[in-house]
């Protein structure tokens, strides 16, 4: 074994670490007997809360236990782009545990249909040339699902890429859990408990819109913890008239009010028809017209279903003749510092990170496995949805606390 790499801080104490003879991390000799690397990070698609912990955890163990250089990418994958650089030292870590956001900013641009100049460029060369001239051994994406299927392509172009799972969608596959959803979740889950008492002062129904793109995580468990009457997800295509006949039922049993918890693609059994055969249709397609017209097709109906929330309530309010009123949740389930479970899962993943990096373990996703952390392959990840099973736990209790879930 050759020498350890001089550290730039004295942090490395043997035995101090999480190192130790039964952890399922990388032994202690094979990660000091790696060179000292370069890193870059970048955070992309959607904030969430716990974005900067994992930076840190990530960027102090990177750094400090391992004397790495670590380099931000401002702004998602364009950073990687236009060289737009954030020097992660030890004082640009510090204080940033507790903070909402990302202080790399972020966006949504996807390295292979990037708008450059007002044209759509696949830039993946440019950005595996620009790595290998900056010296930059190997890139760390946090971000959704979006971010693990442009991960997969830039690590199929070349270049060497380790990815965390952020999203307060909880939606990202192969993994227990995403960073973002348990602060998403608290905050979701405060909202439902507040509508509570202006419902039941007010005799109405409020139909809450709570995130979560095309997942019910959000909206199951908020409604699950704030005790929601009606919760609706996508996975449960739902038929107004049974919410109604559930609502009309409390009102007779004496509680003249309901709270309808909506996830945002949650949709009626009627739209969920249409929308797959929308679906179906674009796999089917053949030429490049066929697939635009589709396209098309699926977009107009989305843009259709912004207004959901509002036709139901007006709709509920018309089937049971109690006012209703709508709250829409929106970026404020994102916003502001991360609970604790999510600082922790994103300081856990981050250091773990640093580890696979010292390993040269590249091309994975660090999934949360239990208390542990294990990489997975972003074949596994990409392109890949983590739904709710018609058939899981928190959809069963829900059942058993009569909860209506408008099937
Ligand atoms: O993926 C996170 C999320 O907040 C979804 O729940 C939501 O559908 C989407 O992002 C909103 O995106 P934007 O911030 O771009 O409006």
């Amino acid at each position: 074994m050759g020498k350890p790499p001089i550290l730039e801080t004295p942090d490395l104490k043997a035995g101090s670490s999480h190192l130790d003879k039964d952890s399922t991390r990388t032994p202690y000799w094979l990660l000091m007997a790696t060179k000292a690397k370069c890193i870059g990070i970048l955070t992309a698609g959607g904030d969430s809360p716990g974005l900067n912990a994992a930076i840190r955890g990530v960027g102090k163990a990177a750094l400090g236990f391992y004397g790495m250089k670590v380099v931000g990418f401002r702004d998602g994958f364009r950073g990687l782009i236009e060289n737009r650089r954030l020097d992660l030292d030890r004082s640009t870590l510090s204080g940033i545990l507790t903070t909402g956001g990302t202080i790399l900013g972020t966006s949504r641009d996807k390295p292979h249909r990037m708008v450059i100049n007002g044209r759509t460029r696949d830039m993946t060369g440019v950005i595996r040339d620009n790595l290998k001239k900056w010296g930059i051994e190997c890139v760390v994406c946090l971000g959704g699902g979006g971010t693990q299927k442009s991960a997969l392509r830039l690590h199929q172009a070349g270049v060497n890429i380790v990815t965390l799972p952020k999203t307060i969608d909880n939606d990202v596959a192969m993994t227990d859990a995403s960073f973002g959803f348990a602060t998403a979740l608290d905050i979701a889950t405060e909202a439902v408990d507040r509508l509570h008492s202006t419902a039941h002062s007010h005799h109405r129904i409020i139909v809450a819109e709570i995130m979560g793109h095309r997942a019910g995580w959000l909206t199951l468990g908020a409604g699950l913890a704030g005790g929601a009457d009606v919760i609706l997800i996508p996975e449960i295509p739902y038929d107004v008239e049974t919410i109604a006949e559930a609502i009309r039922q409390r009102s007779k049993h004496g509680s003249n009010f309901s709270i309808v918890a909506v996830a945002e693609g949650a949709m009626s059994r009627h739209d969920a028809r249409v929308f797959s055969s929308a679906e179906r249709n674009l796999e089917r397609a053949k030429t490049l017209n066929e697939k635009l017209e589709v396209k098309r097709e699926i977009a107009a109906l989305e843009v259709r279903h912004q207004g959901n929330t509002m036709r139901l309530a007006r709709h509920l309010e018309e089937l049971t003749h109690l006012e209703s009123r709508v709250t829409i949740l929106g970026h404020v389930q994102r916003g502001g510092t991360p609970s604790a479970a999510d600082r922790m899962l994103a300081t856990r993943l981050g250091t773990a990170c640093a580890d696979l990096i010292v390993a040269g373990k590249y091309g994975v996703m660090v999934a949360a496995r239990g208390d542990d952390a294990e990489p997975v392959p972003l074949e596994k990840v990409a392109g890949k949805r983590k739904s709710v099973p018609p058939g899981h736990s928190w959809v069963e209790s829900a059942r058993r606390v009569q909860t209506c879930l408008g099937d």
